[in-house]
């Protein structure tokens, strides 16, 4: 039975109140980046892969839940990882997600490339590894397999099966926080709390492309029923509907906690049998103001300033891209940072100029270059990598001055364009060198 007595109660609701307490702080230390990057040789090495930051935070909230335990660890992405390294020998833990269609993300593709390819002798390796996909892709978990298989066929020791997540896979997870506590030895582990889903309501809603010949983009504005929680330029809204609680879509937040709210660019998708995709049909067409959706925070470390809040700023997208390249340029402009260069592509002026009311006044008070291409207007100049070739010079100069480079829209249509265009321009070296030291950074979907 249980019991009433009031002070058992309160040591209870305490206890509560302390773990609560100490999950926030393991939760917000992997947020904010704080594992430290101990020297190699004596720690557990995890190594990460990833696109859009899921990966990056499992392998930092596994690093910090080894740290509690007294055990060092250390964190860093897979293109920081080369043969000489794995040769050495030690404990690595892989937390790898797949990108495009079965492909490495960015900061793996020159491992994949130069690594991949070779046969090494990992005799001294021992490993465990966690892939993260989606089976809605044709090519689930691809790149995850193939690294375990390569693993596996060098010599490297499995401690423990791979383990594959399909999306957001609480079981799945919870089995290598399993794993992680049984080759530390240590029962001493901390669960690991991720930010809840909270009621947000739509505040207003606007097209901003009427009359275009592509889908309607709506701008949606939402605020949090309760206090209004932190993030940084670069981040993701994830917005989930009751019907479909185990796939939340991801948004690209287009605007700054000081804007009092969020603010999306949302472009109503249709699916190729015609019928409409569902959340974005929810946002943009059912969702009225006053009623609210389901959404969190995802911080997307990958795609935040950083360091390059000191740097020149090239921003290259667009559609929708344009909605997480808008947070970065409010951020830059906040910080009186001028030395932003945007340069976005749409179809028509007449109809898809997305946001340039403030684009214009950006660039009149001399804090944005803006270079806007229209793939439907006629003229020598038709997508952002029409603009790249003819800016050629200009780019190099940008770059020789230290600029980083910001990628954030379509993947097929423009992303791997760009990506191709950019390494034609500065080299492949050049371009590899750049995404290693966090100059060249993508958001692409
Ligand atoms: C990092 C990131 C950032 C993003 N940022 C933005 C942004 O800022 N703005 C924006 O508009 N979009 C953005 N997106 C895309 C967005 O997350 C959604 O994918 C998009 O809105 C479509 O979702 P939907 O629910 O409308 O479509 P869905 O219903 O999910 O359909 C999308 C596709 O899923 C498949 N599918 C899923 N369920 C079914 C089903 N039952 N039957 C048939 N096919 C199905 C089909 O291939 C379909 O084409 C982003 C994506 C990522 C990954
Ligand atoms: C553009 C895009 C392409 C993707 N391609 C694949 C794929 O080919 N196979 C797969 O299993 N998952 C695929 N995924 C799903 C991701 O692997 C999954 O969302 C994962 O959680 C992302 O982790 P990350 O944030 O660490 O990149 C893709 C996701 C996106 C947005």
């Amino acid at each position: 039975m249980l019991s009433l007595d009031p002070s058992r109660w309160l040591a209870v609701g305490l206890a509560l109140a302390a773990y609560a307490a100490v999950c926030l702080i393991a939760w917000r230390a992997a947020r904010r980046h704080t594992v430290a990057v101990a020297a190699v040789d004596d720690c557990w090495q995890i190594v990460f892969a990833s696109q859009t930051g899921n990966a990056e935070t499992i392998a930092l909230q596994s690093a910090a839940a080894l740290q509690k335990a007294g055990i060092a660890a250390c964190c860093y992405p897979l293109n920081q990882l080369d043969d000489e390294r794995l040769v050495a020998g030690g404990c690595f833990l892989f937390v790898v997600s797949t990108a495009g269609e079965g492909d490495a993300p960015d900061n793996a593709a020159r491992f994949a490339r130069d690594c991949l390819p070779e046969s090494l002798a990992l005799a001294r390796v021992d490993y465990g590894l966690l892939a993260l996909g989606d089976r809605n892709y044709a090519h689930f978990n691809a790149f995850g397999r193939r690294l375990d298989d390569w693993l596996e066929a060098a010599g490297a020791r499995r401690r423990f099966d791979r383990i594959e997540l399909d999306g957001c896979d609480a079981e799945g997870l919870a089995h290598w926080q399993h794993q992680l506590l049984r080759l530390a030895g240590t029962t001493a582990f901390v669960a690991w709390e991720t930010a809840d889903f909270s009621p947000w309501t739509l505040v207003d809603r606007k097209q901003l492309n009427p009359g275009s010949q592509g889908r309607p983009v709506h701008r949606l504005h939402l605020r949090p029923s309760a206090g209004l929680p932190d993030w940084a330029a670069g981040d993701l809204a994830q917005i989930v509907l009751p019907a479909e609680p185990e796939r939340p879509r991801e948004y690209s937040i287009a605007s700054l906690p000081a804007d009092g709210g969020i603010a999306l660019l949302v472009r109503q998708h249709v699916r190729e049998d015609g019928s409409e995709g569902l959340l974005s049909s929810h946002l943009c067409r059912y969702l009225q103001p006053g009623e609210s959706v389901e959404l969190r925070i995802r911080p997307h470390p990958g795609f935040r300033l950083g360091a390059n809040g000191e740097r020149p700023l090239i921003l290259i997208g667009n559609g929708v891209g344009l909605a997480g390249l808008r947070a970065l340029l409010a951020e830059r402009v906040a910080c009186g940072r001028h030395d932003n260069w945007l340069i976005f592509g749409e179809r028509n002026a007449a109809h898809d100029a997305l946001l340039a009311d403030e684009l214009e006044a950006w660039q009149r008070a001399g804090q944005l270059r803006c270079t806007t291409v229209f793939s439907r207007d006629g003229g020598a100049l038709r997508y952002v990598q029409d603009v790249l070739r003819h800016e050629a010079e200009a780019l190099r100069e940008w770059i020789g001055r230290g600029a980083a480079i910001y990628v954030c829209g379509s993947r097929a249509g423009m992303g791997e364009a760009v990506d191709r265009t950019l390494a034609d321009i500065l080299g492949r070296q050049g371009l590899d060198e750049l995404a290693d030291a966090g100059r060249y950074r993508r958001d692409v979907f």
